[in-house]
């Protein structure tokens, strides 16, 4: 954990994601005793006082923490929290924080964590500048970083006139789930998988992540952010990474970012004739969503990384709101053997290439799938399956959520699993034409996999989902 104690101002205090992840994260790191010391100070446009702050993260914990929580735990945390509205300005949260950092006694370090949309931040941290709190201070801001090419350029450039990029945190919470760590383990501890990791023994991958969520209180943020600003050029992209890199030269930051970004330089530039864009029947009619709406609740691209490794090997990505199943997984498709000697009707090929398949959810969980004979007379084959799932190791304890674990590293500035001010801009850049000439959204029924043309995209492979 961090080795000082921490003043956390918390701008997007009473927003969605703060309730939802950040307070009940803080809360577990606090009281199961992570960091030295702890302080947070709520911001958001509301005009509520201490007290409404403690209800406010009281509710939060008792929706969305894990564990039940004790009675003495809260009233510790609750003593910890403080609230400033917007608008009691600058001079209130300098105020705060100097309490704060009083009743902490000694030497402590602020961590800043702009939960608030693009258009917000930017005021958040000329905020956090007017109140002097920039010394001894570190930065997390989410994303989307920007919403284009030319609004992440003005962020990072106005982000750098007040923080140093060695005091910046872009988080991407899909980094800090334990399995998409588990990737690099399991590509660069092995030396199995390795040799193969290429254009001559992959023939597509798949990032797939169907959610069946929908928008919950959330439809201001989402009708003007989308799928794509949402999921993909953030998630989905870093995830790609993470599958398609070179070995780094270590497990450091800088090294793990310059491949990253190599990959991204690699990426060519989106065609919107490979993407489908889709919109949930129904979506236009949901409180605070425009009647001729035309955000997409779906999204479904085609991708090519034009690298030594990877030209040629497509990889295809897909996400959306109120789909058939909430899933996360990865899928790769080996290249079938050139020549089937087994006779035809015995089954092989019919159920599609062999795939290594990770999951990403909570506990991580992968297959390998093949095709086996059928037990009995003649050669009938099926498709088998290797699979490896970490809730059965009985490793997993009190785990870190993604949250947190980015959180305490934050804390301790260590930018591992934190992406940079240049892979992000390039990532808008390759995302430009789609932004610039995005095809019209197309209507799916909420409970499907999408509109119908994702088939075409992907043909003539297939979706491995559903299993
Ligand atoms: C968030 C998106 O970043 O990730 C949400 O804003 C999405 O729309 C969520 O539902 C998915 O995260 P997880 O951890 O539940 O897979």
């Amino acid at each position: 954990g961090p080795r000082y104690p921490q003043v956390v101002v918390l701008v997007g205090a009473t927003g969605d994601l703060s309730r939802r992840k950040l307070l009940p994260g803080l809360f577990h790191l606090a009281s199961a005793g992570f960091i030295p010391g702890c302080r947070i100070i709520g911001v958001s446009l509301d005009d509520l006082d201490v007290e409404g702050f403690r209800t406010v993260a009281r509710d939060s914990l008792d929706h969305f923490f894990a564990r039940k929580v004790s009675e003495a735990d809260w009233a510790t945390f609750a003593e910890t929290l403080d609230y400033v509205p917007l608008s009691a300005g600058a001079e209130a949260l300098r105020d705060a924080a100097a309490r704060a950092e009083a009743a902490l006694g000694g030497e402590s370090r602020r961590l800043h964590y702009l939960s608030v949309p693009p258009a917000a931040a930017l005021s958040a941290v000329r905020l956090l500048g007017e109140a002097g709190l920039v010394e001894r201070s570190r930065i997390i801001m989410e994303k989307p970083f920007g919403t284009d090419l030319a609004s992440a350029v003005t962020l990072n450039t106005k982000l750098h006139e007040v923080f140093t990029e060695d005091r910046i945190f872009r988080i991407d919470h899909f980094l800090g789930k334990e399995p998409a760590q588990n990737i690099l383990a399991f590509r660069f501890a092995n030396g199995l998988f390795e040799p193969i990791w290429n254009r001559n023994f992959i023939d597509h991958v798949q990032i797939d992540v169907p959610e069946t969520l929908g928008l919950g209180q959330r439809s201001g943020f989402y009708e003007a952010t989308g799928a794509f600003r949402d999921m993909v050029v953030t998630h989905l992209f870093q995830i790609l990474a993470f599958m398609a890199m070179e070995p780094p030269t270590s497990l450091e930051p800088a090294p793990i970012s310059e491949e990253k970004n190599k990959v991204f330089r690699s990426m060519v530039p989106l065609d919107p004739r490979d993407v489908v864009r889709g919109q949930y029947s129904g979506y236009r009619t949901e409180d605070g969503v425009d009647p001729e709406s035309d955000t997409e609740t779906f999204i479904a691209l085609k991708c090519q990384i034009d690298n030594w490794r990877w030209a040629g090997v497509p990889f295809f990505l897909r996400t959306g709101k109120r789909l058939a199943e909430g899933q996360r997984i990865i899928s790769i498709a080996f290249r079938e053997p050139p020549k089937s000697m087994f006779p035809v009707g015995s089954g092989v090929g019919a159920q599609g290439p062999d795939h290594l398949t990770f999951d990403l959810a909570d506990a991580s969980k992968m297959s390998l799938s093949f095709y086996g004979k059928r037990p009995g007379p003649g050669m009938r084959l099926d498709k088998q399956s290797l699979q490896f799932s970490m809730r059965d190791t009985g490793l997993i304890g009190d785990v870190l959520e993604a949250y947190e674990r980015l959180i305490l590293d934050a804390m301790r500035g260590d930018h591992t699993l934190f992406t940079t001010a240049e892979g992000i801009e390039r990532l808008w850049e390759v995302s430009t034409p789609l932004l610039e000439a995005p095809p019209p959204v197309r209507l799916y029924s909420p409970g499907s996999w999408g509109p119908k043309s994702i088939h075409q995209l992907v043909a003539p492979h297939a979706w491995r989902l559903p299993f």
